[in-house]
């Protein structure tokens, strides 16, 4: 490496967008950054996703490492190959699959990360263990009390499931759809807020997901009473509520019928068939989703 230049960007969701990636390729154009040159994405998951893209179509594509420094981009936003930016309040609606040279995680970022920001990541970690790993699901839970200094095992764990998961079906063509769990509905939640101009956390708005889908896993006599209501009471004690209308569910519907992973304006969603295993393509009804959304905002 002869030199290297820093080019420092605003945080939050509302700057992923791609008028910011326009002026990192300009400030690229201007610094004369050659094919041969390697991005580095040192930051939370807005910017591995937004680096990823920048760095994938600057000059057809050069090479790209990703450093996390959030627990939400060392578990799950920095490992994947998953880049892109938002289109207004549209969630990840621009992007491509890329995937870095390679990822460099090191818990002592961690250690000026805000509370909220670790449970955002725990969120991701939970549905790993939700979807494959029941074992990592109650570990985590045990370690939920005291989440600060964070065990360094439970990272590798949650990073070991979502790389074991993407390295089988990079493309997602089947079983990495498993990693969706939550995000059908907590996109469209996150995304309902985005466009209002109230960004949420991302991990909050997935634990919101995960809860209603859980309970259509429930109701469609996938998982039984008994799962749902340990993830549901767990979950809701340890996550704060977002709070949406009950007016703003038809709005819910709509955005999740825009999601990428549907097709003929059917809503497909992933469900768990019991804690720790998932299954993906599931037609659900919007009156379904309906009483979720309503469930969720009731209890
Ligand atoms: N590509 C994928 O597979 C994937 C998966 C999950 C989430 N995501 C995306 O990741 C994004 C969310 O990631 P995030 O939660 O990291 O958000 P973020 O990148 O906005 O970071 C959250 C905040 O924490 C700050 N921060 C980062 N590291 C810090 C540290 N060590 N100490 C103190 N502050 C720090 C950031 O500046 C920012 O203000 C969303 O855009 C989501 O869509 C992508």
């Amino acid at each position: 490496l002869s030199y290297a230049e820093i080019i420092e960007l605003p945080s939050g969701e509302e700057n992923k967008q791609l008028d910011i990636c326009m002026q990192v390729w300009e400030t690229f154009t201007d610094y004369q950054i050659d094919r041969n040159a390697i991005v580095i994405n040192l930051g939370g998951g807005v910017i591995s996703d937004m680096g990823g893209l920048i760095a994938s179509l600057y000059k057809r594509g050069i090479k790209f490492i990703n450093i996390p420094t959030s627990l939400l981009a060392m578990v799950d936003a920095s490992v994947g190959g998953k880049t892109g930016v938002d289109l207004g309040g549209y969630k990840n609606q621009i992007g491509l699959f890329s995937f870095p040279k390679s990822v460099f995680v090191d818990p002592c970022f961690l250690t000026t990360l805000s509370l909220d920001h670790l449970k955002n990541g725990y969120a991701e970690m939970f549905k790993h263990g939700l979807i494959f790993d029941k074992d990592h699901w109650k570990e985590l839970k045990d370690n939920f009390v005291s989440i600060e200094p964070i065990n360094v095992e439970l990272i590798k764990k949650s990073i070991f499931i979502k790389n074991t998961i993407v390295l089988i079906d990079p493309f997602e063509k089947n079983e990495r759809k498993k990693l969706n769990f939550g995000h059908t509905i907590g996109h469209a939640i996150e995304s309902l807020f985005l466009q209002n101009n109230k960004p949420i956390f991302h991990g909050f708005a997935v634990i919101a997901g995960i809860i209603i889908e859980s309970f259509i896993s429930f109701r469609m006599e996938l998982i039984c009473e008994n799962e749902f209501l340990e993830i549901k009471e767990f979950l809701i004690v340890n996550y704060p509520k977002i709070k949406f209308d009950i007016n703003q569910i038809d709005e819910i519907l709509f955005l999740m019928k825009q999601d990428k992973k549907n097709n003929q304006n059917q809503i497909k969603m992933v469900l768990l068939q019991s804690i720790g295993s998932s299954i993906v393509d599931i037609a659900v009804d919007s009156e379904l989703i309906e009483e979720g959304l309503k469930m969720y905002l009731d209890y």
